[in-house]
């Protein structure tokens, strides 16, 4: 592909503005020029946090191959932090319950009333068994080698032959419960009793997202992905919008990722960054060979909206407000919920929040996803990407229970997934490089095993790494 100059940005219809401390220095115009061409207020998720990106220390590749750092990761990041376990609309009747398994861990997480959601360790106090190995719907655990027996409260209920236990009681036999948050729908737990509480560990994350309630969301479409590499570098392909030269660059007439805006929130407590990437404004790369209309057409092409006329489109602001009302009103008419209240940016621009350490929600309805990722296992090898498609519950009903995720292996393509459209496609694209980082990090020369990281561009990778760092106690 052939890399085309930067050239003035009259076309934009609007001043470019040097980047301010904290925005984009890379991108012209910056996010910032661009979603203030929209003339509308700016909502608190899309502001520059205003805290300073980090940059120094080196990341090394043997935490994404080294065996020794998934029992540091164990022990302390999945036993310490709090960590998304699932939707609420995964369980939403009462007795319905799953399974949470991190690495060699695993939690029941259970509907115990309409409004209550508990946790326990998936262990029968008996022998041991796992008390739980699917999704199922019932009004006690009753665990399948002997029949000991709990509520749903985790209090034991039943145990055949009682007499033959006469150390066993209530209060020593009961399940042993996990503390439980919940935000947005989403459910969260946290093995440590010590851990800082969880709204805390949420940081800005609830007032970011109050003007899009994920509570009342559903999950429409849920994947989980097999990737052949480690669960860090699965979740980095997804921090950064670098790669779109390279790896999307077919998406680059209607999405302006060298544009992006990095930020991060970070108070020792809660560790938050956000990404987000602006929609019809053509790349910085392609900004000569493609117009405003150009790109508008393509984003309704792809989006299923209805085309623009060449007469109407010279500007990215005209592109942007086209797009935005178009999409509007398609979102209006399927959900019925009025909509005037949002700006363009809510309809446009990819806008995807991180919690520590794996939990990526997305804002507004222009990618209105769900990210997590996972280890499988103690493999360093191998992670679970978990996508969720999500829709605001239609006006007057309740949330649909989730449908039955879709279970991808390493080897299948995400765009043999029909339900995906042009998602997996998209996906396909970023695992293409993923099993080769993997490969790679092992080729590397010892003495040069370690990342380079821009600036700015990978500054949300290197705000995860800082906390990594820190936690793990790396230096
Ligand atoms: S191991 Fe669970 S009842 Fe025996
Ligand atoms: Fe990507």
């Amino acid at each position: 592909m052939n890399v085309i100059p930067l050239r003035s940005m009259g076309a934009y219809g609007f001043e470019v503005t040097k980047p301010a401390p904290g925005t984009s220095s890379v991108g012209k115009p910056s996010y910032a020029d661009i979603v203030g061409g929209d003339n509308q207020p700016v909502p608190l998720i899309l502001q520059p946090s205003g805290q300073p990106v980090e940059v120094e220390g080196l990341i090394s590749f043997d935490r994404y191959i080294d065996p020794k750092f998934v029992d540091l990761e164990v022990e302390h990041l999945w036993n310490k932090q709090w960590q998304i376990a699932c939707r609420e609309e995964d369980i939403p009747n009462v007795g319905d319950r799953l399974t949470y398994d991190i690495v060699d861990s695993s939690f029941i997480i259970v509907r115990s009333a309409p409004d209550e959601i508990k946790a326990f360790y998936n262990s029968c106090p008996h022998r041991g068994r796992r008390l739980c190995d699917h999704a199922e719907n019932r009004d006690d655990f009753r665990c399948p080698f002997h029949a000991w027996t709990w509520n749903l409260d985790g209090g034991l209920a039943w145990v055949p032959g009682e007499e033959d236990f006469p150390s066993v009681s209530k209060e020593h036999h009961a399940l042993q419960e996990v503390r439980v948050g919940r935000w947005g729908g989403n459910v969260f737990i946290n093995p440590d009793p010590d851990a800082v509480e969880f709204k805390k560990s949420l940081g800005p994350i609830p007032a970011m997202f109050a003007d899009h309630p994920m509570e009342e969301r559903y999950t429409v479409l849920h994947l989980r992905k097999q990737v052949r590499c480690n669960w860090k570098l699965t979740q980095e392909a997804f921090m950064e919008g670098y790669h779109v030269l390279e790896t999307h660059w077919d998406g680059m007439p209607f999405f302006g990722s060298a544009y992006s805006q990095y930020d991060n929130w970070d108070d020792g407590d809660s560790h938050v960054n956000r990404l987000v990437t602006p929609s019809v404004a053509p790349d910085m790369w392609v900004q000569d060979s493609v117009t405003p209309f150009e790109s508008a057409r393509q984003f309704c092409a792809t989006m299923g909206l209805p085309l623009p006329s060449f007469e109407d489109i010279h500007t990215v602001a005209q592109a942007r407000e086209w797009c935005a009302v178009q999409r509007r009103q398609a979102l209006e008419a399927e959900s019925g919920h009025n909509l005037s209240d949002k700006p363009h940016s809510y309809f446009l621009d990819m806008t995807k929040a991180f919690v520590f350490p794996n939990h990526h929600p997305w804002w507004g309805e222009a990618l209105a996803w769900w990210y997590r990722f996972l280890p499988v296992g103690r493999d360093t090898d191998l992670s679970m990407m978990e996508v969720r498609i999500t829709a605001r519950i239609p006006k007057g009903q309740s949330a649909p229970p989730s449908p039955t995720p879709i279970d991808l292996g390493p080897d299948d393509r995400t765009c043999d997934c029909e339900a995906l459209g042009v998602v997996g496609h998209i996906l396909d694209q970023d695992m293409s490089n993923l099993v080769e980082i993997q490969k790679g990090l092992k080729a590397a020369k010892p003495d040069k095993a370690f990342m380079t990281l821009a600036r700015y561009q990978e500054s949300n990778i290197r705000h995860f790494h800082n906390v990594y760092n820190k936690l793990l106690g790396i230096s």
